[in-house]
């Protein structure tokens, strides 16, 4: 089969992400040598999508950097949320805070790219892991006897900006405006002006509050943030801070939970 074919084959079978995960996964990777996704679903969904827009492509056509941290599905659902933003045309630029490998980042950078925007993307993260553990973190161990995962002390989830940076490297993909650091001792300078869309992944009550802190005054109306971990049972800080953080606010009791990503728009 000539590479022509081969091209054609895969763009036709990409129309169909069910059949193409199937057919992927049993056949022709090997025979064609596809690009390799390495987070197959374990079941794969065999249905066929009349929805299928960008973000099932991006999802389809990127291999997945396996971190561990997050879900294929919660990309999903950050993106549709960024995609949503992007569709209304907010204005300001977009934020994570807790970028580690850029797992979510590359996948955000190349929705942004799909659309040509001008968007900046900024990035943040301490590259020191997590902070120290507060009394909000341990929460569920009063309330409902469960033990904080042991995974999530201080310093988890230590990285090294130069892994991040070889990630966008390999993705042929621009790299963000990086900002290393704790997020509340940034200074406001290095955060945009105005915030159409951020991605909270800082997994830690004080992490979540300072994110909030610079980022919230920033946002503008109808903009969203997309909380990673929102309502997990080993992290419960992160609820914690959203409810503390909202609780004189015009979004209080608004944030709403899909599949572990907290979303909270902008009023
Ligand atoms: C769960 S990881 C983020 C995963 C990432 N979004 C991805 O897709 O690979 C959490 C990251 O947040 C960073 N972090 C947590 N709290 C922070 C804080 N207060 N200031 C700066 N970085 C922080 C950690 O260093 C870690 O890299």
């Amino acid at each position: 089969m000539n590479i022509l074919l081969n091209k054609r084959l895969i763009n036709f079978l990409k129309q169909y992400p069910g059949i193409f995960r199937v057919v992927k996964a049993t056949y022709i990777e090997s025979y064609l040598g596809l690009k390799k996704i390495e987070n197959l679903p374990k079941k794969i969904r065999f249905k066929l999508k009349g929805d299928q827009d960008i973000v099932e492509k991006l999802l389809l056509d990127y291999p997945m950097i396996l971190s561990g941290m997050v879900t294929e599905n919660h990309v999903r659902v950050v993106l549709r949320n960024l995609k949503k933003v992007l569709d209304e045309g907010v204005e300001g630029d977009i934020v994570e805070l807790g970028c580690n490998v850029g797992t979510t980042s590359l996948f955000i950078q190349k929705l942004l790219k799909h659309y040509g925007s001008g968007k900046v993307f900024h990035i943040y993260d301490s590259f020191e892991g997590l902070p120290e553990v507060k009394a909000q973190d341990k929460i569920n161990l009063k309330s409902r006897g469960k033990p904080r995962s042991k995974n999530y002390q201080k310093g988890s989830c230590k990285t090294k900006k130069e892994e991040l940076i070889n990630n966008f490297r390999k993705a042929k993909l621009k790299l963000p405006t990086i900002h290393t650091g704790w997020f509340g001792k940034i200074p406001d300078e290095e955060y945009p002006k105005k915030i159409a869309f951020a991605f909270f992944d800082g997994d830690f009550y004080s992490s979540i509050m300072d994110s909030f802190d610079k980022v919230y005054p920033k946002m503008v109306p109808n903009s969203r943030i997309t909380i990673h971990d929102y309502q997990w049972k080993f992290l419960p800080g992160v609820e914690e801070a959203c409810i503390d953080f909202l609780k004189d606010k015009p979004e209080e009791g608004t944030v709403i939970n899909n599949d572990r990503i907290g979303i909270m728009i902008k009023k």
